[in-house]
């Protein structure tokens, strides 16, 4: 493990320089990436002073530095977490073996694979948000968008490094389309469903932060399990700039709801009709946009009876959440695992063999982990003394991928007509009216210290400094 050299041209901790070829793909590679920043990253932001933090060491403690950089002159580099030696499979066929610390030939492609797939959804978001910056509520949101942009690119770069590093020339193939796929783009398309849909509006990005980078948590933690040593490092690091894009989701939304409850307060109403004309987003559109996050995010687990899904774990490529902390024989192959079902227009739980449900339990994780945020969301509610609650839909609803996928089922989890559904689906997905609403909303607020009028100022700035910081230069 050495510390990250700054003073090469792509900072790292792997050593780049001992392996001149690598060093020189990745240099090739490097200036196709800033063109790529350049074309599709966040609009109009390429001359701004961003007051961000970049990685210094990839100890858990104390990695961050922060400082006032423009975003094409961010030190995007190779940082892998520190090597355990003695580190050994923790699942699968190949259990307690050394873990592995080049590609086992025979796992070459389905390798590859997950590190593509991974891969593609970094660029995907910042594709996504590229817009937002343009009707950022404050300048300490434009500044956390743009954190959680530049840090989406640094995941770009953690598995194009594995894709040179490990694949040859099959790697650097798809290391250059990583560059080449478009979100939402009807020909070159990102790779998964969710990563083509629009982040129009800040209501979308904290949703999105919320819900889909959990997503990425699941996904990294399940490939921080991987026998597959660098993968594991690589994406352990990851998850320590993860965490912040979360907190920017959750904390977004306590404070989208804690103004929405103080002007429903102010003026003794929970009309929606009031409160929009308060210019404030009142709690059921929250909730329909919940709804459709939600559901969108959790299609991205897969289809909940897979193959593949037991073929990575049987290969010891991609493990369950907290694998080694699970008190079981890490094989799981006489176990069962409960998904559900449509028979008769009803959902029932069926036991499938839990190898090929290994989606699913995934799926499950998430869920459990996306309703504690919700309950702290409720929290600000009951604080401010009112009686409404937001909560997830149904696992039904509203799904694309598996067994689900074309049922109408209601957020409660009822089995509906096609006539009920569109009947009531504007009480459940948002409305075109709601999202004109919320892009009604939208405009930029660029004086330190103020915020939009939807949204509450945050309960501490960002490394000590105050609400009123200039967090961004414009330039
Ligand atoms: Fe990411
Ligand atoms: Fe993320």
């Amino acid at each position: 493990m050495t510390a990250i050299d700054y003073t090469e041209k792509i900072p790292n901790n792997v050593g780049l320089g001992e392996d001149k070829a690598l060093q020189r793909a990745l240099e090739h590679w490097q200036p196709r990436y800033l063109d790529w920043w350049n074309d599709m990253g966040p609009e109009g932001s390429q001359r701004s002073d961003i007051y961000l933090r970049t990685a210094v060491s990839a100890s858990p403690q104390g990695w961050a530095h922060f400082d006032y950089v423009r975003m094409p002159d961010y030190r995007w580099g190779i940082f892998l977490s520190p090597r355990e030696p003695s580190r050994r499979v923790s699942f699968g066929e190949h259990l307690d073996e050394p873990a592995w610390q080049d590609v086992p030939g025979e796992y070459r492609a389905n390798l590859r694979r997950i590190i593509v797939t991974q891969g593609d959804t970094e660029p995907a978001s910042v594709e996504q948000q590229r817009h937002l910056g343009l009707t950022a509520p404050s300048l300490y949101d434009l500044r956390n968008l743009f954190q959680v942009n530049v840090e989406e690119g640094r995941h770009l770069w953690a598995m194009v490094y594995l894709l040179h590093k490990f694949f040859g020339r099959d790697g650097r193939e798809e290391a250059e389309a990583l560059l080449q796929r478009r979100s939402g783009d009807e020909n070159k398309p990102r790779i998964l469903g969710a990563f083509n849909e629009k982040t129009p509006d800040w209501l979308s990005f904290f949703m999105f932060t919320y819900f889909t980078d959990r997503d990425g948590k699941f996904q990294l933690c399940a490939l921080a399990e991987s026998g597959f040593d660098p993968l594991a490092r690589t994406t352990r690091f990851m998850l320590t700039e993860e965490a912040h894009h979360m907190f920017v989701g959750e904390s977004g939304l306590s404070r989208i709801i804690q103004r929405t409850c103080d002007v429903m307060n102010d003026l003794a109403t929970d009309d929606p009709d009031k409160l929009r004309a308060a210019g404030v987003i009142d709690l059921p559109t929250l909730q329909r946009y919940l709804n459709f996050h939600y559901s969108v995010t959790i299609d991205l687990f897969g289809a909940d009876e897979s193959s593949n899904a037991a073929t990575f774990f049987n290969s010891g490529l991609k493990g369950r959440f907290k694998e080694t902390k699970r008190q079981d024989d890490h094989k799981l192959r006489d176990r069962t695992y409960a998904v559900l079902a449509a028979t008769d227009g009803r959902l029932v739980e069926k036991e499938v063999a839990m190898l090929n449900a290994l989606n699913e339990v995934l799926r499950d994780d998430f869920i459990e982990d996306s309703i504690a945020g919700v309950g702290r969301w409720n929290r600000v509610i009951d604080r401010a003394g009112l009686p409404y609650r937001l909560c997830v839909p149904h696992k039904a609803f509203n799904r694309r991928i598996g067994a689900l996928a074309g049922l109408s089922v209601s957020p409660a989890g009822q089995v509906v007509s096609e006539l009920a559904w569109a009947q009531h689906q504007h009480e459940w997905l948002p409305t075109p009216e709601d999202r004109a609403f919320v892009a009604s909303l939208m405009g930029r607020v660029a004086e330190p210290g103020k915020f939009a009028n939807w949204i509450a100022p945050p309960k501490h700035g960002v490394n000590g400094k105050p609400l009123d910081f200039q967090y961004v230069r414009f330039g």
